[in-house]
C-alpha cells in the first residue's frame, strides 16, 4: 500500500466512524415496517406532541436525526430506560452520555400527562421494531 492509498483508507475510516447512522440499533426490515405502519388512533396524540416537541432531534419515526438519537434503540428499551427517564429527560434536560449529540434541553411546557402520551407512542413504535 503506498502512503497515498493508507492516507485515504484511513480518512475513509475515521469519516465512517464519525458518522452516526439515524437508525443504529435496528435492522432495515424493522425500519420498513415503521415506514408502512399505520399509526392506531389513540396514539395520534402522542404521535402529534412527539413530532412538534421532540421530532426535531429524534427524528421522524425516532428513528435519530444528526442533532439526537433515535429514541427507536436499544438502549432506550423500558428495561434500560423506564418511563421515568422520558419524564426526568423532558423536565430536566439530559447530559450527553450515550452519545455524541451534546446534551438534551430540557422541553419547557410540556406536562407528565403529555409526555405519558409521547412515551406510549414511543413505546408502540419500539415495540414494532421488536424493542422490548
Ligand atoms: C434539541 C434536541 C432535542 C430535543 C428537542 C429533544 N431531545 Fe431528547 N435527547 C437529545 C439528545 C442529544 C439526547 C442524548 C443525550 C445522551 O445520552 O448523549 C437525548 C436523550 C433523550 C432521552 C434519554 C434520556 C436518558 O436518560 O438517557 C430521552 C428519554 C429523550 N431524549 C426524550 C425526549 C423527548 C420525549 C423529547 C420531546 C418532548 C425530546 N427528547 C426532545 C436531544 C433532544
Amino acid at each position: 500500500m503506498t502512503p497515498r492509498t493508507l492516507t485515504t483508507a484511513l480518512v475513509a475510516v475515521v469519516l465512517g466512524a464519525c458518522q452516526i447512522q439515524p437508525t443504529d440499533g435496528i435492522d432495515e426490515e424493522a425500519v420498513q415496517r415503521l415506514r408502512g405502519l399505520q399509526i392506531p388512533a389513540e396514539m395520534a396524540a402522542g404521535e402529534d406532541l412527539y413530532n412538534a416537541r421532540c421530532s426535531l432531534c429524534h427524528g421522524y419515526l425516532a428513528l435519530g436525526t444528526r442533532r439526537g438519537p433515535p429514541l427507536v434503540h436499544r438502549i432506550y428499551e423500558p428495561s434500560h430506560h423506564a418511563d421515568e427517564a422520558f419524564h426526568l429527560a423532558v423536565s430536566q434536560g439530559v447530559r450527553a452520555h450515550h452519545w455524541r449529540f451534546g446534551d438534551m434541553p430540557r422541553i419547557p411546557g410540556t406536562t407528565r400527562q403529555e409526555v405519558d402520551e409521547i412515551i406510549r407512542y414511543v413505546r408502540f413504535l419500539q415495540r414494532e421494531a421488536g424493542i422490548e
